[in-house]
């Protein structure tokens, strides 16, 4: 039977050029190098620099995912970009990229925090095999920086800036696992629990207070082990894949622990975990398409390979998606 399925055909990435180290924030708080390194394996973050804002680094990782692709950004028709931090309350930071790219057509922002870029794929996915977009890009970007409590030691360390963005573009499949494309996904969220992870500002304040990131830590952690694994069985299992057909995951960067808990949990070799959490720290939305793209650029990731994904995040959202490259 032949199906119209979401090829991903260009990827790219942007970071910003200063970097911030562990060393840097011994000076700002109460912490030391080793204590983050063991704890979360992060040993630096790159932050935007003054004046520059979500929708700047969306556009620099789209321009490489455009390039890789082969396509003009005048073939694209359908902009989404996944933030948790646009550069304004509205319009979407997908509206503004548009217009700095010079695109025409559809776009337009989702919001599901970390969990964003798989959430942004979903929707994409929609639009590409229905036949609605012939190109589209999907862009996860954030500047975290401008949200970070720089005095609050349980959060400051772990967050930084980034985008990375793929090109989508419809291919005919057989409707089998060995097809190019998007295979599945599982999305969750369980909105009683926005109180371990959330931003204290917003519309709702009357203060003009975009607020800074509050968290429960050891309570997220806990979550994300147990709820990623569920939604990366779930995704594999609705692709009709078995585990050892997985050739790289490719998880959210949170944390080095979640990452080889999860990994260990499904059983995967810790070869094929693609790890960038200890050079980009958590970029929230834009993780996922950035470490895609750095284990692309390096030849780890080929195309035909069987892609894994996921991620956990504020909602609480969580969610998996297998892909074929
Ligand atoms: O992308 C969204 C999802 N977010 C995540 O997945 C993050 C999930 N959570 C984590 O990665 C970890 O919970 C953290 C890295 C944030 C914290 O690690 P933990 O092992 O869960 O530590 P904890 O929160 O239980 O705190 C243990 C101790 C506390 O001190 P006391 O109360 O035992 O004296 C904290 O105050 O570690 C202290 N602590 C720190 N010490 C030095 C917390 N942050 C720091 C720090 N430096 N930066």
């Amino acid at each position: 039977m032949s199906v119209i399925r979401t090829a991903v055909t260009g990827i790219g990435g942007y970071l910003p050029e200063q970097v911030l180290t562990n060393a840097d924030f011994t000076r700002m708080v109460d912490t030391s190098d080793e204590w983050i390194v063991e704890r979360t394996g992060i040993k630096q973050r790159h932050k935007a620099a003054e004046g520059q804002v979500t929708s700047d680094l969306a556009v620099e990782a789209a321009k490489v995912a455009l390039a890789a692709s082969g396509r003009d950004i005048s073939d694209i028709d359908l902009i989404i970009v996944a933030t948790t931090t646009p550069d304004m309350t509205f319009p979407s930071t997908a509206s503004i990229v548009q217009a700095k790219m010079g695109a025409k057509g559809a776009a337009f922002d989702v919001q599901a925090v970390c969990s964003g870029f798989v959430y942004a794929l979903s929707v994409a996915d929609g639009f590409v095999a229905r036949g609605l977009s012939k190109a589209a890009l999907v862009i996860g970007a954030e500047v975290m920086s401008r949200i970070i409590d720089y005095t609050d030691r349980g959060t400051c360390i772990l967050f930084g800036d980034g985008a990375g963005a793929v090109v989508l573009e419809p291919v005919e499949g057989q409707g089998t696992s060995a097809d190019r494309g998007i295979l599945s996904f599982d999305l969750q969220c369980d909105g009683t629990k926005t109180d371990l992870l959330y931003v204290d500002g917003g519309v709702f304040e009357n203060n003009n207070h975009i607020g800074k990131i509050r968290m429960v830590g050891n309570q997220i952690f806990r979550h994300a082990v147990q709820k990623i694994a569920q939604a990366t069985e779930a995704a594999i299992e609705k692709a009709g894949i078995t585990h050892d057909d997985v050739d790289w995951f490719v998880p959210h960067q949170a944390n080095q622990r979640i990452l080889d808990g999860v990994a260990d949990k499904l059983g995967l070799d810790r070869a094929k975990v693609v790890s960038t959490v200890a050079n980009h720290a958590n970029t929230s939305a834009a993780s996922i398409p950035l470490a895609w793209y750095e284990a692309t650029k390096d030849g780890r990731i080929k195309t035909g390979d069987l892609v894994l994904i996921e991620a956990l995040g504020g909602g609480l959202t969580w969610a998996a998606a297998a892909i074929r490259v």
